[in-house]
This record gives C-alpha cells, structure tokens and sequence, in this order.
C-alpha cells in the first residue's frame, strides 16, 4: 500500500455510530485513511465509546448524546441520537474550523445512520461523505423500498433479483410495528435516504468482485461517486475496536486442533436467543461431533447471565472438544487454519471476515439487514447453507456436518474458497481505495 506520509493539515472528521458493527468498519476506515496520509479526528456519542489506546494516531472527541436509557426499539433510538447529537456536533464543528487553518478539514465522513451530521456539514460548506458499512444489495434494497416506508416491497414485482433478497427484511415488516415505532422508521428513512443523496460520496465496505451488479444498480440510482473500496478489514489488519474483551487463550485451543475441523459458532454483537434455543444449540453442537468453537457474549442468552443454563451433562460429553468463550479475536480466529466453518447470524462484517479468509458459513440470520445477507450467501454465491425453521439440535447437527466434512457441502467449500481468491485478487489491486483516496485528495 502506496504511504505517503501525514500531511498535517489534512484533517478528516469520522463520525460513528456506536455500535460493534458499525465501529470496526469506521475505524478500520480511519486506519486506512491514516496510511494514506490524512489526520483523522474521531467523533462519538459518549454511549459505548471506543477504546482511544488501540487508535493513538487519532484524535478522539467524545460528545455529549443525552441519552438516558439503553437503546430499546432501534428506529427510536436512532432518531433520537440523530436529534440529541446535532446541536453538539454543530458547536464542535465550529470550535474546529476557529482552531484549524480555514481548509484544514477535508470533509466529515458519517455513518449514514449519523444522518444529521450530513446538513451540519453542509452549513459549514465541508464536504460530507456517507459509509454504508452494510451491503451494496442492502443499500439498494433501502433506497428502492425504504426510503419510501409505506411501500411494501411485496407486493411488487418490478425487480425479482431484490424482491428475492429482501423477502424477509424486517425493517420492511410494517405489520409488526406499533405507531410510535413506524414513525420513527418513517422518519429514519426519510432522513437517511435525503442524507445519502446530498452527500458529496459515498463509501461502501464491500467489494467489485462480489457485488457488481449491486453495484452497478446503485451507481444507477445515484448522480454522485459511490466507492467500493472495502474489505475495509483487510487493509487495516492490526486494527481492534472490541468494546468486550477479546479472549485470546482461545487461540492456544485452536493451535492443538486438526486444519479445518473447529466450527465458529458466533452471532455478532447484538443478537440474542431464547433459553431453549440456546439449549438446542448446545445439544447440536455436542452431537455434531466436530471440535467447536463457540462465542456467547454475557446476557445474550435471555434470563441469563452466561452460560449457566447449559444442560446438565453438556461439559461431560463435549469434554476438550468444544471452547466457549465470552468474545473472540474474530478476525484471527476466522484466519486459523483449524477452523473450517462459521456459523454466523449474517452481519455484514462476519460476512466480509469470513469470505476473505474462505470459511464456509451455516447462515441463520436473526434481525436487521441480516436475511439479506443469508439469502446472498446461501442462493445466490452458493458459499453458505441456510439453517432455517426452529433451531433444533438434530438440524442443526445435520446442517453443521454438512458444512464441515460431508459431501453433500462439498461445492460449498469450494466455492468458499474461490471467493476467498476472487477477494483476495479485489484487495490487492486497491482499485476502489485508490480511485476514492484520488477523490479525497481532489476536495
Ligand atoms: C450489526 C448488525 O447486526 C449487522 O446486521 C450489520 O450488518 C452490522 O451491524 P453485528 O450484529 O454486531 O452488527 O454483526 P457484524 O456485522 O458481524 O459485526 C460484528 C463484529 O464484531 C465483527 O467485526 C466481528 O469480527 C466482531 N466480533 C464478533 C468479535 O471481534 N468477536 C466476537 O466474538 C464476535
């Protein structure tokens, strides 16, 4: 990667959504922006702020989000953020171009759901840039049905392909909505959609090579750059932004085990299950017969504080074949050579880690844009195999073998692996980051 050297002066202000999800791609982006020679001032709620020692070439201004309670409903908490951040932003901003020599910052790089700081900027004439740090398909899928909320996408028939992979979607579930809710999805939307289309750019964590013809649909849709320069991960690899602590004794229980036979089991950092799906999953991976590894965050199983809900007689039989840990170093972890599969929920940047390092996904999506993923995965790339209905231990032991070691996966992890080839050719000839770095150098 071509480093030219800091120029001070060259100030770029990201500004983050504060969720795991969202935070390692915006951070893995600074890190890449940072090589590239711009200073990089990071701006977050104080609501799950980031650990500032991992990142000490950044500046790091934390602003006040007066939120009083843990995000409920996500609609409603990300109008409210929106709404709590701006005037804060707007003083921040001012104080800033007061310090800096009047040109210093470049532009302001958002999370798209940071919407508001799109129209901050635009007062203050900077240049403002939107990250998608989802999908090209799922970005599509938003602005073909969601910026436009009392549509719903299935009862039309004009695009089969996007029908096809937002069949599920649950933000589009209006039904399931209660009032309160439905507005602010309404106005979420709205403001998203009118946030997207007034920004100057606009950078998306995937890559040419595995979405094309999203891609291609989206650059369609918009008058302005849209840049594919992921997967961000890759050009930041020494990048960590974990809000839990990452267990890394996993990785001696890795180091003892046989090349591709340990199944990841991880869901993200948001989703939950119900006891007895966690008792299912359990049963599943004990009768599997495959080492595993298997991440459960504290408080995601419901009633539970960890793991004490496991079946009596679980430890006996899994024995050292299987590890359970609070929270991975996912991405060393997905480099391992013993692992040879990944059961994932599907977010987006599981599914970028998983396809760089080639493993094969059991895919059982559970909320946001997550379905879409599944369905890209598992019907249209054929690099995933779906694990659908109820989660029930003799599926689940089936689903998981088939992934791992019977025949019947085999094309599968084949195809896996040509991805990981397809990818790996895609981030070394960085040509959606370089065209986007010639862009950023051209404001
Ligand atoms: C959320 C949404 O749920 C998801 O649908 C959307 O695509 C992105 O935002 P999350 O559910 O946390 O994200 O999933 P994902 O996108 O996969 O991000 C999780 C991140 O945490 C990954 O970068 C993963 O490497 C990391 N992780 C996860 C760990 O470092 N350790 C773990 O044990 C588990």
């Amino acid at each position: 990667m071509e480093k030219p050297g800091r120029r001070e002066g060259r100030r770029i202000v990201l500004v983050l959504y504060p969720f795991q999800g969202h935070i390692n791609p915006m951070l893995q982006l600074g890190t890449m922006l940072c090589s590239r020679g711009f200073s990089i001032t990071v701006v977050h709620p104080e609501f799950n702020s980031p650990d500032t020692s991992k990142h000490p070439d950044f500046t790091f201004i934390s602003v006040e989000d007066c939120l009083i309670d843990e995000p409920g409903d996500s609609m409603t908490f990300l109008s409210t953020l929106n709404a709590n951040f701006q005037s804060s932003f707007r003083r921040l901003l001012e104080q800033m171009m007061k310090r800096e020599a009047e040109n210093s910052v470049v532009c302001i790089v958002f999370d798209v759901l940071m919407y508001f700081a799109q129209s901050i900027a635009a007062d203050f004439k900077i240049p403002a840039i939107g990250v998608r740090t989802t999908s090209a398909a799922s970005a599509l899928a938003f602005f073909t049905y969601g910026g436009n909320p009392s549509r719903d996408p299935r009862l039309e028939g004009q695009d089969t392909e996007l029908n096809f992979l937002t069949k599920d979607l649950p933000a589009l579930d209006l039904k399931a909505r209660n009032d309160a809710t439905l507005k602010a999805q309404a106005e979420v939307m709205h403001s998203m959609g009118q946030a997207m289309r007034s920004s100057t750019a606009i950078i998306i964590n995937t890559m040419d090579s595995l979405e094309q013809t999203s891609l291609a649909k989206l650059r369609e849709c918009f008058s302005i750059p849209i840049f594919a320069a992921g997967s961000f991960h890759k050009y930041a690899p020494e990048s960590s932004s974990s809000l839990l602590k990452e267990d890394t004794n996993c990785i001696s229980w890795l180091n003892e085990q046989a090349p591709k036979s340990v199944i990841y089991v991880s869901f993200g950092s948001i989703a939950k299950t119900t006891k007895n799906q966690f008792l299912e999953i359990a049963w599943g991976l004990a009768d599997c017969a495959l080492p595993f590894l298997w991440v459960v965050r504290p408080g995601s199983v419901e009633g539970c504080e960890w793991i004490e809900g496991l079946p009596g007689g679980f430890n006996e039989m899994v024995k050292e074949r299987g590890r359970i840990v609070k929270w991975a170093p996912q991405k060393e972890v997905l480099a391992h050579s013993a692992v040879g599969g990944f059961w994932s929920h599907c977010g987006w940047n599981s599914t970028l880690e998983s396809i760089c390092e080639g493993i094969p996904m059991l895919c059982r999506p559970f909320n946001a844009e997550q379905c879409l993923n599944a369905r890209c995965l598992c019907h249209m790339w054929k690099v995933g195999i779906e694990l659908e209905n109820e989660l029930e231990r003799g599926a689940i032991k089936k689903a998981t073998r088939k992934l791992m070691v019977d025949n019947d996966g085999k094309g599968t992890r084949e195809r896996m692996l040509a991805f990981k080839k397809a990818a790996e050719i895609c981030v070394e000839k960085e040509a959606g980051l370089n065209e986007l770095i010639h862009f950023l150098f051209s404001l």
